[in-house]
């Protein structure tokens, strides 16, 4: 042979393997590789989500189904094609926090299609029949929480109120919200609180029950999207904007954990903002610190091992033909979806110890200064 015809053999023999391999590994993912369960969470990119998949696998350790947890990184896309990859692994139940509740609509409607049954995580996927069970915290709870406890730590009258909102495209944004609202507007009406930075809200603050359309108009003015970043900005731009009667001792009305810190760090470096009240929610590890500092008030402890449970509880009595326990409904838009809800926890300086070391949540040894 000589070295020309030597070389193109080779180059064939290369070309071939490679098919052969790409073939290989497309028939893998492409067949029934036997996963039971598939689990997809909005984003890696946030403590809570981490610590959602952290705790399916240890409460999956001893199952004897086998499960797959994929991340969609905040795009809806990349979550069809999550749904897509699972479905050809041959899943019977699908378990789905959605990044857009609307928006994972049409991933759903594809596993209903292959007889998958759809539970909700957390998040409510709206405007479809193609949701079957929903487990959540009680959120409309999580937001009462977080007005009570602005309402109970101001002094005085006329205290300035900032409010910021999670992302529209959550339908827990809506509920946060709703809930906050339902204990702070009479004491917005009644002159406790004067809000400073949505004049949506201003102009809705004798309504003590908002429609979705009035909350999505305070949202529009509001909403941190669920990311710090743009919090921040937010923050300095009200800040910025705000006269010197909304500054002083202030109340912030922040809708979770990742958005306080960087809104808490926006109010601590203004110097005439004496002091703020600051709420949040998930327990972060990195809140607790902030809240052991003095640097964010308080958070709102959804147990994630309880969500987990019920998830997973209902995917097995699924999985072994019965039908899962249920304690009430959520309409989505479409239709009323049986729900299993659960109790959040309010935590401050007071009690994160009791709550979150001794129940064995978190280990003493990763925080500084824990009382
Ligand atoms: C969850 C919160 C979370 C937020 C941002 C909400 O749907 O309930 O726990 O902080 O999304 O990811």
């Amino acid at each position: 042979m000589n070295k020309r015809l030597k070389t193109i053999s080779l180059m064939l023999v290369v070309m071939i393997l490679s098919l052969a391999l790409a073939a290989c590994s497309s028939s893998s993912t492409g067949s029934n590789s036997g996963v039971n369960v598939g689990i997809v969470l909005p984003t890696k990119d946030e403590p809570r989500w981490v610590q959602d998949e952290q705790r399916f696998k240890d409460a999956l350790a001893n199952s004897e189904y086998t499960t797959e947890i994929l991340f969609s990184q905040g795009s809806s896309g990349k979550e069809k094609e999550n749904v897509e990859t699972l479905i050809n692994k041959g899943i019977k139940v699908l378990i789905i926090s959605p990044q857009d509740g609307d928006a994972a609509g049409s991933a759903v409607e594809a596993a209903k299609k292959e007889g998958i049954t759809v539970i909700s995580y957390d998040r409510l996927i709206t405007n479809t029949d193609a949701v079957d069970y929903y487990v959540t915290f009680d959120s409309v709870a999580v937001g009462a929480a977080q007005g009570q406890y602005l309402i109970d730590n101001v002094q005085g009258t006329n205290v300035p109120l900032y409010l910021y909102a999670g992302a529209a495209s959550d339908n827990n944004a809506f509920l946060f919200f709703e809930g906050a609202w339902s204990v702070l507007q009479p004491k917005i009406a009644d002159g406790t609180f004067k809000i400073a930075n949505s004049s949506e809200a201003i102009a809705l603050k004798d309504t003590a029950e908002l429609t979705r359309d009035q909350m999505s108009k305070i949202l529009g003015q509001v909403t941190t999207n669920w990311d710090p970043n743009e919090a921040k900005n937010k923050a300095q731009t009200h800040l910025t904007a705000a006269a010197a009667d909304m500054k002083g001792n202030v109340a912030v009305l922040a809708p979770n954990d990742g958005t306080a810190r960087s809104i808490a760090d926006v109010f601590a470096s203004d110097s005439e903002i004496t002091s703020y009240a600051i709420t949040g929610q998930d327990a972060e590890k990195a809140s607790i610190q902030y809240i052991i500092d003095g640097k964010q008030s308080m958070t709102v402890f959804k147990d994630v091992r309880t969500l987990v449970q019920d998830a997973m509880g209902m995917a097995v009595d699924i999985l072994d033909g019965k039908t899962p326990v249920t304690t009430g409904s959520y309409n989505n838009g479409n239709t009323e979806v049986k729900a299993k809800q659960t109790d959040v926890i309010v935590l401050n300086e007071d009690n994160v110890k009791k709550e979150l070391i001794d129940s064995g949540y978190y280990e003493a040894s990763e925080f500084t200064g824990l009382k």
